[in-house]
């Protein structure tokens, strides 16, 4: 099966594109580099020794998609690409509802074109919104976002479900990711955010190189654990894997199954960062800082659908996910 990847230079593109390739599926990439490298995809070759067909283009851009599609038997699509920075997506929402569906409808179009009706979709646990009790169970009201990152992941999951009720031959998956961390443990490919990072894991590891003088630790009056806001961590491995375990899915259903991709379990950013410290033996300076906007205090997975319907559960700790971590980060301290 040979398998379309949007957006596959990326994070969690390049890794699930080492999964399919182990798996013995081939892979083709389509990515406009905006917020990834080629070099992760020389990457992913040597440590597969296997060869990506890649397209550095824009696929909101019809022509090049239908060229790609021209040259390619693709017979799936695993589609990652869209801007995801959530605080940027409330600076420039029209960017981001311009970007993430324009890509989106383009690519439904062209792949109705060519017959293709396989796709497995990236989602966000962030389309729960704030007002739904924990654990995340598929089942509950989607209700709204607290943002525009999350409305178009919302808007996909929608467009996907109308377009399959339009087209009983087409399959998706929508994978409702939690908070993925870590890398590949050859150090190789791994989480490489251009500028400050937003997100906790990477902003760790650049205090751990040094790159960045402390942590600054948004709120610790929740209530919670220990005061400090609780995610459900994935190894990017484990929910790489989890993809591959969807396609398949999707090659013997039809119609549209929104699945979370979490652990089940929730850890606290103090739980985080010390268990990074221990486990590497580097020390984090941190500061305690006001909460940060739009920040939920705690949400995690109910992983049982995943388990049920994909085979499929976590198998790295949060020891392995902040070692991981760190062996790409001091390998790579300045990313690709
Ligand atoms: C985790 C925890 C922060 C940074 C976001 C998106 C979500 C998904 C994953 C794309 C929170 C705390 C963070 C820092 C901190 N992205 N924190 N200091 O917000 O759970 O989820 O990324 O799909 O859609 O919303 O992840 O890593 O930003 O925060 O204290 O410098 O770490 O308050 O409790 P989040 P995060």
């Amino acid at each position: 099966m040979k398998v379309l990847l949007t957006g596959g230079a990326g994070y969690i593109g390049s890794h699930t594109c080492v999964e399919l390739l182990n798996q013995g599926f081939e892979a083709v990439i389509a990515d406009d580099f905006s917020n990834s490298k080629p070099e992760a995809v020389k990457r992913i070759t040597e440590i597969t020794g296997k060869n990506v067909d890649l397209y550095p283009i824009d696929i909101c851009g019809k022509v090049a998609l239908t060229k790609l599609f021209e040259e390619q038997k693709i017979d799936a699509v695993i589609h990652f690409a869209g801007f995801k920075a959530v605080g940027e997506s409330c600076q420039k929402p029209l960017m981001y509802y311009r970007n993430n569906l324009d890509a989106t409808l383009t690519l439904l179009e062209v792949m109705k074109e060519f017959n293709v009706n396989k796709i497995v979709f990236s989602s966000s646990a962030t389309v729960y919104g704030e007002n739904n009790p924990i654990p995340y169970v598929e089942t509950m009201p989607i209700t709204g976002c607290t943002n525009p990152y999350g409305w178009t992941k919302l808007m996909i999951e929608q467009i996907l479900k109308d377009t399959a009720n339009a087209d009983p031959d087409l399959s998706a998956v929508l994978l409702r990711y939690f908070n993925p961390i870590g890398a590949h443990p050859s150090g190789r490919i791994g989480e490489d955010p251009s500028g400050i990072p937003n997100n906790l894991l990477p902003y760790v590891a650049k205090v751990a190189t040094g790159k960045l003088p402390k942590l600054g630790i948004f709120g610790d009056d929740y209530d919670t654990v220990d005061g400090t806001g609780v995610r459900d961590y994935i190894h990017v491995v484990d929910l790489a894997r989890g993809h591959v375990a969807a396609l398949q899915y999707a090659d013997t259903h039809k119609g549209v199954e929104a699945i979370n991709l979490g652990s089940g379990k929730g850890h606290s950013v103090l739980e985080v960062v010390n268990t990074f410290t221990r486990v590497n033996n580097i020390p984090v300076p941190y500061e305690i800082k006001p909460r940060r906007a739009g920040d939920l205090p705690e949400f995690y997975a109910n992983a049982e659908k995943a388990k049920e319907l994909l085979g499929w559960e976590v198998e790295y700790t949060l020891e392995d996910m902040c070692r991981d971590l760190w062996n790409w980060q001091s390998n790579n301290p300045d990313g690709y």
